[in-house]
C-alpha cells in the first residue's frame, strides 16, 4: 500500500486510539455492516463496525465470531443505547474481548460507558450538541466516552437537524485540543477529510460511500438505486404528528417514504386512543424503520423498503472494492494536503 505522510500525519491520534492503519471509520449500517464488510474495511487498513441494529445477543455472539474469522484487524460494535437488552449485548461485547463499542442513537444509559470501560473496551460516543459532548467526554469516575463522533444532516439514516460543516465549525475549536473528534455526514471524497483533518479532526467515518462497495451484500437493487440517485434524492422523512416525534431519517425517495407517513397517522391514532404510550409508540416506530430497511437491503424490494442513503450518494456511480475506495480517498485527501 502507498503511504500518505500529510493525511496519517494529521490522522495519528485516531490511528492511535483506532489501532487501525488510516483513521476512516466505516458507519455502521444495519443489515450492511455485518461480518464481510466490517472485515473487507478493517482489512483495507480502516476500522469497520458491526452494526448491531435490533439483533439479539445470541446473533451478535455469532457476528463478532464470524467477522474475527475474516480479519486480525481491530473492528468495533455499534449498539443502539435504547435496545432493550443493551446490557447483556455488552457483555457479548466482553466475551469476545471487543476493543472498541460505538454506542449510538441517544444519550447512553446511567451504568452503560462504565461497563464498556470494565472490561477494557473503549468508548466512542455521539452528541448532538456542544454541551452534551462535553457532558458525555468528561472523564470523572471514568465515566467518560473515549472519542466523539459529530454526524451532520448530509448523512443517511437517522440524522440530527445541524449540517456537517456547521458542527464542525462548532465543536472542532472547543474540543479537538483535548479529546478525539471524528466527523461524519457527508463525506464522499479525500478532499473533504483533509479539510476536517486540518480542523482538528483525528479521523472521519463514512457510511453512504462503503454501503455499496463490492463486499456489500446489499441486494443489487439496492446498490443499483444508489448509484442512479442524485444528491437531491436523499431526502428526510417529515414528521406527521407534532406529539409523535420521530427522529428524521434520510434515504431515498420511494413509496416506502409515503408509507411511513402512514405508518405515523397509525401510530398516532394508537397513541391517542391510550392503546399504546410514547415509548412504545417510538419504538414502533424504530421498528418499522428496521424492517423497512431490511426489505431494501436483503430482499432488494426498492420500492417499498428504505433506501437510506446519505447525501453524497450522487457522488456514487459504480461498484468499487473496499480496498479502492480507501485508497481513493487516501490519495485525494494526501493529494489536496500537498497542493496546499
Ligand atoms: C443504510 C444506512 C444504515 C445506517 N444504519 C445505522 C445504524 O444502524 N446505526 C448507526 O449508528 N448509524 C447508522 N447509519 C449512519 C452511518 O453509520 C454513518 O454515520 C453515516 O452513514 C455517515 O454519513 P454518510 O452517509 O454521509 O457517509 C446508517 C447509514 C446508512 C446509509
Amino acid at each position: 500500500m502507498t503511504s500518505f505522510p500529510k493525511t496519517t500525519m494529521l490522522m495519528q491520534r485516531g490511528i492511535d486510539f483506532l489501532g487501525s492503519e488510516y483513521a476512516i471509520l466505516c458507519g455502521a449500517m444495519s443489515w450492511v455492516s455485518e461480518r464481510n464488510l466490517v472485515s473487507a474495511i478493517s482489512n483495507a487498513g480502516g476500522f469497520g463496525v458491526i452494526a448491531c441494529g435490533a439483533m439479539t445477543p445470541d446473533l451478535l455472539d455469532t457476528e463478532i465470531a464470524e467477522t474475527r474469522k475474516l480479519t486480525d484487524k481491530p473492528f468495533g460494535v455499534n449498539l443502539i443505547t435504547m435496545h432493550p437488552q443493551l446490557f447483556d449485548l455488552i457483555d457479548v461485547c466482553s466475551k469476545h474481548g471487543v476493543s472498541h463499542v460505538v454506542l449510538a442513537g441517544g444519550i447512553p444509559p446511567k451504568g452503560s460507558v462504565e461497563a464498556i470501560k470494565d472490561f477494557g473496551a473503549k468508548v466512542i460516543v455521539f452528541a448532538p450538541t456542544l454541551a452534551l459532548a462535553k457532558k458525555l467526554l468528561r472523564q470523572d469516575r471514568g465515566a467518560g466516552g473515549d472519542a466523539l463522533v459529530i454526524e451532520g444532516m448530509e448523512a443517511g439514516g437517522h440524522i440530527g437537524p445541524v449540517s456537517t460543516s456547521v458542527l464542525a465549525q462548532e465543536f472542532l475549536p472547543e474540543l479537538s485540543e483535548d479529546h478525539l473528534v471524528f466527523v461524519a455526514g457527508g463525506i464522499g471524497r479525500g478532499q473533504a477529510i483533509a479539510g476536517y483533518l486540518e480542523m482538528g479532526a483525528v479521523g472521519v467515518q463514512l457510511g453512504t460511500r462503503f454501503a455499496c462497495a463490492t463486499e456489500s451484500i446489499a441486494h443489487e437493487n439496492f446498490k443499483k438505486a444508489f448509484f442512479r440517485a442524485n444528491a437531491r434524492d436523499a431526502i428526510t422523512s417529515v414528521q406527521v404528528d407534532p406529539r409523535l416525534p420521530v427522529i428524521p431519517v434520510r434515504a431515498l425517495k420511494n413509496k416506502g417514504t409515503e408509507e411511513f407517513t402512514a405508518k405515523q397517522i397509525e401510530v398516532a391514532k394508537r397513541l391517542d386512543s391510550g392503546e399504546i404510550e410514547m415509548g412504545e409508540a417510538q419504538l414502533q416506530i424504530e421498528h418499522y424503520w428496521a424492517g423497512a430497511l431490511r426489505r431494501a437491503v436483503i430482499d432488494g424490494d426498492v420500492e417499498n423498503g428504505s433506501i437510506m442513503a446519505g447525501q453524497s450518494v450522487g457522488m456514487l456511480k459504480e461498484e468499487e472494492s473496499v480496498a479502492d475506495i480507501m485508497q481513493k480517498l487516501m490519495t485525494q485527501s494526501e493529494e489536496a494536503l500537498t497542493r496546499r
